[in-house]
């Protein structure tokens, strides 16, 4: 079932891509003359650790793509409310991940999401989606076939490198990945950024609402822990562009390690 998913959610490029291999699995083995596979830098974090605005910052710096993983989840919550379907039913999310076309940028110059060929960049931060959004990324085959598509997207970039941040990048996605880091801070200052971003939001509210999205998706993905070999990078005392100084201290320290530097 979770092939058959997978070939009919990702196998065709989406209409008005502009960059159709993105979406199109990679046949068979690469050519000689293929591009070497992009170095990957492995992002993990809970919300509000700034995962997401500090690995784009990390990447314009290093000159890589950035691949924003929770967009999938964002956009597949999107579409399952698009259809009406009931986002804490696996198999009303499943029945709608049958035709999810969906596509997005690697590039942080030009950041776009699309479902169908519909640019849903701003749709997917609406607060229904995020609402939503736990109800589908805890079904297990949405996780293998879009974590696939991760792979793949990266895999057919033609960049460098990707920067790529979500949950169980480190571990499931890109265990492999040369630099790996989990990004987190204090409970009460992740709550804190959060409400400042949502200036119309009431910070109670907010905080009320990521420690329940935490512990939802906490039962699926253990993304306040580190695996072995994952470097921790707190960012509870230090501002953003501290914390984007000190992703690429591990960037470069690993990296120099490996290549004996
Ligand atoms: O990072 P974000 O808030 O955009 O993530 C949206 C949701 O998707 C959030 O509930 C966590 C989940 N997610 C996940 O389970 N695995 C990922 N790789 C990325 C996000």
């Amino acid at each position: 079932m979770t092939e058959s998913l997978l070939k009919r959610a990702f196998g065709a490029p989406a209409e008005g891509s502009a960059a159709p291999a993105l979406t199109k699995p990679a046949a068979g083995a690469a050519p000689a003359d293929a591009a070497p596979a992009p170095v990957v830098i492995a992002i993990d974090g809970p919300a509000g650790s700034g995962k997401s605005s500090v690995s784009k910052a990390a990447a314009v710096r290093l000159g890589y793509g950035f691949l924003d993983t929770g967009a999938a989840y964002r956009a597949l919550a999107w579409h399952a409310l698009e259809h009406g379907a009931d986002t804490s039913d696996a198999t009303a999310v499943l029945e709608v991940f049958g035709d999810f076309d969906y596509a997005i940028s690697l590039d942080t110059r030009d950041r776009w999401v699309r479902v169908g060929g519909v640019d849903v960049t701003t749709a997917i931060r609406e607060p229904r989606v995020t609402d939503a959004v736990s109800g589908v990324a805890r079904v297990p085959a949405v996780r293998k076939a879009v974590n696939e598509l991760f792979r793949r997207l990266v895999a057919s970039a033609g960049l460098p490198g990707v920067v790529v941040e979500g949950r169980d990048i480190t571990t499931v996605v890109f265990p492999d990945a040369p630099v790996r880091i989990l990004l987190t801070a204090a409970p009460e200052v992740r709550a804190a950024r959060r409400s400042a971003e949502l200036t119309d939001h009431d910070a109670a509210k907010v905080a009320a609402a990521l420690h329940k999205r935490d512990a939802a998706d906490s039962t699926v993905v253990d993304f306040l822990t580190a695996a072995p070999g994952v470097e921790v990078v707190d960012s509870t005392h230090l501002d953003f562009e501290q914390t984007v100084d000190a992703v690429l201290s591990v960037v470069d320290n690993t990296m120099g390690a490996r290549d004996g530097r």
